[in-house]
């Protein structure tokens, strides 16, 4: 065996190749805290997928993209419970608590019209709790057309 090869057999042996130099730096830093605007920009996409989801009557990926809505403002939450001095966690909690649940009980029961009329007031919980944390601008609404096009629906 060629000195080279046994001298980085016995180097992995002893340190693992996790040790070994990366051609890309590895991010160590664990504390990681997803900014509110980043949260709120997975939570604007899974709201499109949910009403493509749900206008097509995949009921079941209709309830995974809520899901996935409810856990990114449960990370809201958690993450970030007072903005700008607002109170966001409590906003959370009063805008959104009702509208997600009749869209969950609208899944639940395959009822499109009940989907629909959920839809729409999330969207305006949504809207209005822009309006009281000083972003009024960022207005929520109905999609038109999907962005993502290498999905189906
Ligand atoms: C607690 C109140 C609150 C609720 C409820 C809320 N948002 Fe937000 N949202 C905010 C705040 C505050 C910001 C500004 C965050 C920032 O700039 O860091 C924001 C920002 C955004 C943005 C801008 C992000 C960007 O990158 O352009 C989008 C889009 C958004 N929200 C979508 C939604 C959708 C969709 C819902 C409902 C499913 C929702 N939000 C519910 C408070 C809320």
């Amino acid at each position: 065996m060629k000195p080279f090869i046994a001298i980085t057999l016995i180097t992995l042996i002893l340190h693992g190749a996790n040790d070994l130099p990366t051609p890309y730096p590895i991010a160590k830093n664990t504390n990681y805290v997803p900014g509110l605007g980043d949260i709120m920009g997975t939570i604007q996409i899974r709201h499109a997928k949910l009403w493509f989801a749900g206008k097509m009557k995949n009921w079941e990926l209709a309830a995974y993209e809520l899901d996935e809505i409810k856990e990114a403002l449960d990370d809201t939450v958690k993450y970030h419970p007072n903005f700008k001095d607002k109170p966001i966690a409590k906003m959370i909690d009063s805008n959104t608590l009702q509208p997600t649940s009749q869209i969950e009980q609208a899944i639940k029961n395959k009822n499109y019209k009940e989907f629909v009329k959920s839809f729409d007031k999330l969207s305006d919980a949504c809207t209005s709790c822009h309006q009281s944390s000083g972003y009024g601008f960022i207005s929520i609404k109905r999609p038109t057309h999907s962005l993502i096009s290498n999905q189906k629906f």
